[in-house]
């Protein structure tokens, strides 16, 4: 058996519909790949990362599941080690949300070709969406977990015709659902709940401490808590 996989990898995996072949960028130790592929949910996987030393542990973890005929692990930047039409899947997680856009535009031969995209920044969730907005890739679910005292949003994204409607919204502006989240905004669970308190308050400190240029975005995310409190939870 591969090593457990934690309540963040887990939510990334769930989210994942079957294909063909997943490419695990930013790998690291390779456990969505391998979780993928041994749920079924994927073919094959490849693992990708930047640095030797993760790929190792990556392998090492192939090699204990007994699936190196199914998992691979390359070194490269991004999507650099793939061919176009390689994969049909791509997960990106925890790395900034600049660092993902940055490896999905480097590419668009591979990212044009994508049925699926999980993008599941540790920063900048806003530029993901922002991104994925203006490529054509529309929301199909979002999930907001809660690991060691800090948050982390999941995009799920298939390719689209046109505008994403999910941002077309009566109450919140297309760019005010980049920062959101437009799916975690409507699906108003606990966690969400948590993590919008969370910035109100780091956000509020500031502007108590007179930096007016954190104002607006205190006030979309106290706006946020509204929203949420009102549903009841
Ligand atoms: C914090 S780990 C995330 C591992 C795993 N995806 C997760 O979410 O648990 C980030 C990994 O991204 C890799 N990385 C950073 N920049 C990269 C790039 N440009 N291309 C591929 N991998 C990169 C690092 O070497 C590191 O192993």
């Amino acid at each position: 058996m591969h090593p457990p996989v934690s309540a963040r990898l887990e939510a990334i995996v769930s989210l994942l519909l079957p294909c063909r072949a997943l490419a695990d960028v930013c790998s690291d130790h390779g456990l969505v790949a391998l979780a993928a592929v041994q749920r079924g949910i994927a073919g094959r996987a490849i693992c990708a990362d930047l640095r030797a030393a993760p790929l190792e542990v990556a392998r090492r973890n192939i090699a204990r599941a007994n699936l190196a005929d199914r998992v691979t692990a390359v070194q490269g930047d991004g999507l650099a080690p793939f061919a176009s039409g390689a994969v049909d899947a791509v997960v990106i997680a925890g790395v900034s949300g600049a660092l993902i856009v940055r490896l999905l535009t480097a590419h668009p031969e591979i990212t044009g070709s994508l049925t699926q995209l999980i993008a599941a920044p540790n920063q900048d969730a806003d530029v993901v969406r922002a991104w994925a907005l203006a490529a054509g890739f529309h929301l199909r679910a979002e999930a907001m977990v809660s690991e060691r005292g800090y948050f982390f949003t999941i995009g799920a994204y298939r390719q689209g015709e046109g505008q994403d409607p999910l941002y077309e919204h009566p109450e919140w502006s297309a760019p005010e659902l980049c920062v959101l989240g437009p799916l975690l905004v409507a699906q108003r669970d606990t966690v969400t709940l948590r993590a919008c308190e969370q910035q109100r308050s780091r956000l509020g400190k500031l502007v108590a401490r007179g930096i007016t240029a954190r104002e607006a975005e205190h006030a979309l995310w106290s706006r946020a808590c509204a929203a949420l409190s009102r549903s009841g939870g």
